[in-house]
């Protein structure tokens, strides 16, 4: 059977179950697909209308494969894709392992498709970094970058399968009146909102924030003066961001809203008349990231506030990775 020959690595998980999804939305021509988690011992994924068999990564033959989807973090990613490289397989990982290496292109294709080359590893940014390039870059283009603040509003599924039952049993028991002891978060997250979505680093900033400050310069190709604040928030899937940027050069409001609406993976929702604004509800399981609440500064002329929103688990890990695939697909004969 001619077609793509692909592994996910970390199948069992939220970004593993969502490539699986996004795979089969884009029935794409597949001559094998092998799951791959921790252990196999029976466990199944689904896949479209199927159901596959778990295989355990340790156990892995990679000349099964000529592609491979690394979504079961860093310690696995820096395990295991040497040995996937050496068999030629050309690896996209979710981890954040060699992001920032400038030997290896990290990678949005509506942004910067040119710079995977030919690269045999190529690094999927962090989720909340996508959504924002895929926004600032038009911007970026035609009128210029001065500085950027960002906000964001991130959903639990962005800490991976754990948070997501913590948040659901956390409600529960907020509901029937039960204490519960979180056991990812250091406190409760249901009815609450952390000013920080991981540890602590440099001059206070958290992971998260300096994966957004430091991602995004490389992704555009230029120096940024970019600034972030990661909120964790009660949601389950969607991470929301309020940006405030300040451009080079002039615009008219409606040109920005006629530029963002004609770039690629954007829908504008920006009625809020109407009631149109993005939300994490409607940008779940889709692939657009919704930007609304255009506005210019009362205070700057050239400052523009924006609400940008997208799926974390579908554009902000799974979708972008299979777009890398995509990009690349002349790199495999597919047999026609
Ligand atoms: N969640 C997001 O929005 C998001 C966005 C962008 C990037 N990412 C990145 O994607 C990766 C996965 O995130 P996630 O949210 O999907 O996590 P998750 O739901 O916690 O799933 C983790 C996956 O990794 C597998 N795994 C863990 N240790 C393993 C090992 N030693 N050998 C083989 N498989 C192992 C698990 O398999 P078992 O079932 O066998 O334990 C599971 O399939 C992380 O690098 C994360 O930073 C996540």
């Amino acid at each position: 059977m001619s077609g793509y020959r692909i592994a996910i690595v970390g199948a069992t998980g939220l970004v593993g179950q969502t490539l699986l999804q996004v795979l089969a939305d884009y029935r794409l021509p597949l001559a094998e697909l092998v799951p791959l988690a921790r252990e196999g011992q029976g466990r199944r994924v689904r896949f479209g209308n199927e159901e596959l068999a778990v295989e355990p990564l340790d156990a892995m033959d990679w000349r099964r494969v000529e592609v491979a989807f690394f979504a079961a973090g860093n310690p696995v990613s820096e395990a295991y894709v040497p040995e996937a490289l050496r068999h030629q397989v050309t690896v996209i990982d979710k981890s954040s392992r060699w992001r920032m290496d400038p030997e290896i292109p990290l990678v949005v294709p509506q942004v910067n498709r040119h710079a995977i080359g030919d690269a045999p590893l190529i690094a999927s940014p962090n989720c909340s970094t996508i959504q924002l390039v895929i926004a600032l870059a038009p911007i970026y283009r035609r009128y210029g970058l001065k500085r950027v603040i960002v906000s964001t509003y991130q959903s639990v599924s962005g800490t991976g399968r754990e948070a997501v039952v913590e948040l659901e049993e956390e409600i529960r028991a907020h509901v029937e009146g039960k204490t519960y002891a979180p056991q990812v978060y250091p406190v409760p997250i249901a009815q609450n909102v952390l000013a920080y979505c991981d540890a602590f680093g440099e001059q206070d900033y958290t992971g998260e924030e300096w994966k957004l400050m430091r991602e995004t310069p490389k992704i555009l190709g230029t120096p940024v003066r970019l600034s972030a604040t990661a909120v964790r928030v009660p949601v389950q899937v969607g991470h929301a961001e309020s940006v405030y940027l300040e451009t080079e050069r002039p615009w008219a409001l409606d040109e920005i809203r006629d530029l963002l609406q004609h770039s690629p993976a954007i829908r504008v929702v920006d009625d809020p008349g109407a009631g149109l604004v993005p939300t994490p509800l409607d940008a779940a399981g889709q692939d657009d990231v919704l930007v609304g609440r255009l506005r210019r500064d009362p205070y700057e002329a050239n400052g523009l506030h924006m609400f940008v929103v997208a799926d974390n688990l579908r554009r902000g890990a799974a979708t972008n990775a299979i777009d890398i695939m995509l990009a690349i697909a002349d790199r495999w004969n597919l047999g026609g």
